[in-house]
């Protein structure tokens, strides 16, 4: 397995670019399953979450094309689905593969999809994305691992009120992208409202979908006999950026921060001003993030969107072992996000754990040594720390990171990081 070599301590600047969304390309790209007609999309992040699902829409019988893989561009054409079947070989190494369900089942009447397992953070179960699908009409058995779901008679979704009992990001999406082939209106209610739906419902439309309630908690989804082709462009990437905010506050740096929507970072942004930190915005999708006079920690709690992102709170982290005072970081989404805290007190961060809280006393001087990372946040987490720990900080199982950061070796490296990528032997 590849590990991260880092040698902390290099001051951070330059002008980095920011990688089209993950988390958008992902529901966008199963999207693709919902019309028999091509379906481009631009902007998408060469990382390997992105080819784990091509290969799942191949495998469920799309056909999708781009120069080589990984790209920027996809077309993605599914004539038929002969096999919805999401198979546990792929799912287990990626829980988003059950964004295909809501789509499968809307376009073909059937999907069978494996069930995702827990993960580092905690259970994810997706009881809610089953339960609603159940109120549109469709038959759930799960059995031997995998979601049975069908429509009886062969027919079609029916729409349907549902109100989620907590929000769920994928589960909005997955209802979202069953509900445009339903017959009647869907109503979902308490739906998470992530610059990432907002974004599913730009393409949706593009394909014809009728949607009305973008960026609120309530989406209202007229259901229609057929979708068509569409070309769309993904927005960036919330949660790259962000890191890369952190990394140029934490390591006394400047950096300048390309091809972002500030709209997006909110509550980050206001955070960091509490913290110290000052980010000017140069351009409409320009920052520019300089390092802090004085870094002083402050409280965060994780929160669905607009609130401040569960996605960055392990980077958070990193920020406030560097700063002044006390900072309290209580993690509201998932169960056991805080792997990543372990591993920084190894390297000498003062932190400690209560449940769901993390009590942090900064400044703390870290040194390198050997950490683990546990999934793909945390991995982010512990490459900001190695940045400004001193000596050299090994970061092994990289492989969390590869799911979800396009080139963070080459891109910390253009900003000047000792940052280096060690092969395992073999690769
Ligand atoms: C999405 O995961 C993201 N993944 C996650 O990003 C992100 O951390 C998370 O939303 C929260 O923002 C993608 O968009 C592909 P949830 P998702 O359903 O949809 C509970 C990353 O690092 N829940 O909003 O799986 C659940 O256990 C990843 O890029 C149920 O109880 O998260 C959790 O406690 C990691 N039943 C809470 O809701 C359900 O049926 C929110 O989870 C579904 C969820």
């Amino acid at each position: 397995m590849d590990k991260f070599k880092i040698r902390g301590g290099k001051r951070l600047h330059g002008t980095v670019r920011i990688s089209g969304a993950k988390n958008s390309a992902l529901p966008a790209m199963a999207a693709a399953l919902l019309t028999s007609e091509p379906v481009t999309l631009h902007n998408i992040p060469k990382v390997r979450d992105i080819i784990t699902m091509s290969k799942l829409l191949a495998f469920m019988s799309a056909r999708v094309s781009a120069h080589e893989i990984p790209a920027e561009s996809y077309t993605i054409e599914t004539k038929s689905m002969n096999d919805a079947v999401a198979p546990y070989e792929l799912v287990k190494t990626m829980r988003a593969s059950i964004l295909t369900l809501g789509p499968a089942i809307a376009r073909s009447g059937v999907a069978h999809v494996s069930l995702p397992g827990g993960c580092a953070i905690g259970a994810r179960p997706v009881d809610l994305h089953l339960a609603a699908l159940e109120k549109m009409g469709a038959r759930i058995a799960t059995e031997h691992g995998y979601i049975q779901a069908s429509v009886p008679n062969g027919g079609r979704l029916k729409g349907a009120h549902i109100v989620f009992e907590k929000i769920t990001v994928t589960g909005t999406e997955n209802i979202l992208m069953a509900a445009t082939l339903a017959e009647g209106e869907t109503i979902l209610e308490n739906a998470a409202r992530e610059p990432e739906i907002t974004d599913l419902i730009h393409l949706l439309r593009k394909m014809g979908a009728v949607i009305h309630g973008e960026d609120t908690s309530t989406l209202r989804v007229r259901g229609v006999e057929k979708l068509h082709g569409a070309t769309h462009s993904v927005i960036p990437d919330r949660i790259e950026a962000g890191t890369f905010l952190i990394a140029g506050a934490i390591t006394d740096g400047e950096l300048t921060i390309t091809d972002c929507n500030p709209g997006h970072l909110g509550a980050l942004l206001a955070k960091l001003g509490t913290d110290g930190v000052s980010v000017e915005r140069l351009e409409p999708s320009t920052l520019r993030v300089h390092a802090a006079k004085r870094l002083v920690g402050s409280d965060v709690t994780t929160e669905e969107y607009p609130g401040f992102a569960t996605d960055i709170q392990a980077q958070y982290m990193a920020l406030a072992t560097q700063a002044e005072g006390t900072s309290v970081i209580t993690e509201t989404i998932f169960e056991n996000r805080f792997l990543h805290a372990s591993e920084m007190m190894r390297m000498g961060a003062n932190i400690s754990i209560d449940g769901r809280r993390a009590v942090v006393h900064g400044p703390a001087k870290l040194s390198g040594t050997t950490v683990q990372a546990s999934d793909l946040r945390a991995s982010a987490g512990l490459v900001l720390a190695a940045l400004v720990a001193e000596g050299e900080t090994l970061i092994e199982r990289v492989y969390h990171i590869d799911r979800g950061y396009e080139a963070i070796v080459e891109k910390l490296q253009a900003l000047g990081a000792d940052i280096e990528r060690l092969h395992a032997t073999g690769s």
